[in-house]
């Protein structure tokens, strides 16, 4: 029996081509571990109405961790039309595959480390070495909605702030509602992820990236338990920035901030910044990581205009797997490819068209493969 056993989601578009890339790499490293595919992206739910089927739930409780691609995720009306025939009319509603695996398994932490690696003509400069944290499972995107506005909902609002008599007249379905949850452990957990990142990895400071001033419930929650929990950490310098200026300073001085820890929504934004730093959707990995599970994927799309041409750079998902090794413990081997990848990036033969070359996804990981 392999040593690991890993979930292997490629997903839609582009995800195909990146996992084969992936592949060549992990048996080049020969990697102890089988490989079980597993059903998931737009697909089934056109066909099924579900787009993350209950086997494949079945299958991530079976596994270790797994390795994902990418799905495609479209507007809700749009989803709706495109079911097909015996699935129309059912009251459907389509939900983010990724969004739902975060929630169900509880990957609280997402990890985007957005490193410069010195040759890649796409760097912004080649000193700049980020590592976003952004908490994964709240926030904004916890999905807790409204629209058009329940009476109830509304009257609560009112009985309850001051604030929203504002809007006591309008029409149901002119407001929509999208909150913000935050809870105490949510922002803990964060938080004290990126402090051990920092502490383990010899970083000298954490920023948390938040709006304290004007969204002072949620914002000051997590503000308030980052100064906690930077007290257990001597050494490590503990920043607050408010997220707009954080935009602002990443573009003037990147090289200035090393850990980065935010909330859903923020952390999302700050990241994709941070990764057109270092070149953009072709370089950014991520892990999404809960106490006993996680999954590894290439921060991009599906990217359907270049659905299996095998074009697109492979470097993000192979920065993923090298995640996935380090997690597993594996940390030689990760430190092995890390090291193939940038001899491969520093030797500017082999690119693909966003690096300026005409290298196809699959020569390029055969190169990452020849280097190990
Ligand atoms: P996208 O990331 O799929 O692609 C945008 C553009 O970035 C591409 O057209 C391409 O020019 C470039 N690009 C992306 N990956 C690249 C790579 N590895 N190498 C070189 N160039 C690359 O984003 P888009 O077009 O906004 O979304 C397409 C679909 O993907 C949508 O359905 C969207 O919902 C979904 N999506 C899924 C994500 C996921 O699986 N986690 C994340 C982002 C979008
Ligand atoms: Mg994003």
């Amino acid at each position: 029996m392999a040593k690991y056993r890993i979930a292997w989601l490629p997903g839609d578009g582009i995800g195909n081509d990146v996992m084969d890339a992936a592949r060549i790499v992990l048996d080049a490293l020969a990697v102890d571990a089988e490989y079980v595919p597993g059903d998931v992206g737009w697909e089934f739910w056109r066909t099924e109405g579900d787009a993350l089927p209950d086997r494949t739930v079945e299958l991530l409780k079976s596994t270790d961790c797994c390795l994902f691609g990418a799905i495609t995720s479209k507007p809700k009306e749009e989803a709706e039309r495109e079911l097909v025939s015996e699935q129309q009319a059912k009251g459907l509603v389509y939900f983010s595959p990724i969004v739902r695996i975060r929630q169900l398994l509880d990957l609280h932490t997402n990890l985007r480390p957005c490193k410069a690696y010195p040759g890649n003509l796409l760097n912004y400069r080649d000193d700049v070495d980020l590592v976003v944290f952004r908490e994964n499972t709240e926030g904004l995107y916890s999905g807790v909605e409204f629209h058009p506005l329940p009476d109830a909902v509304r009257q609560a609002l009112l009985d309850n702030h001051p604030k929203m008599s504002r809007f006591a007249e309008v029409p149901a379905d002119e407001i929509a509602i999208s909150c913000r949850i935050f809870t105490r452990n949510g922002c803990r957990r964060i938080v004290r992820q990126a402090f051990e990142y920092a502490k383990q990895f010899g970083r000298p400071s954490v920023t948390v990236v938040e709006k304290p001033n004007v969204i002072r419930e949620t914002s000051g929650m997590m503000v308030r338990e980052a100064r906690d929990i930077a007290k257990e950490y001597l050494g490590i310098e503990l920043w607050e920035t408010n997220v707009d200026a954080m935009a602002m300073w990443l573009v003037k001085n990147p090289q200035d901030y090393s850990v980065l820890v935010a909330s859903n929504m923020f952390g999302d934004i700050i990241s994709d910044l941070c990764a057109q730093l270092v070149g953009g959707l072709g370089f950014a990995s991520s892990a999404n990581i809960g106490d006993n599970y996680a999954l590894f994927e290439p921060t991009h799309g599906s990217a359907p205009k270049y659905v299996g041409q095998y074009k697109v750079n492979p470097i993000a998902m192979l920065l993923t797997v090298k995640l996935m090794l380090d997690w597993l413990g594996e940390v030689s081997l990760a430190q092995r490819l890390e090291k193939a990848i940038g001899a491969v990036i520093a030797d500017a033969k082999v690119r693909t068209y966003d690096m300026g070359g005409t290298a196809s996804t699959l020569e390029v990981a055969e190169a990452v493969a020849g280097s190990l």
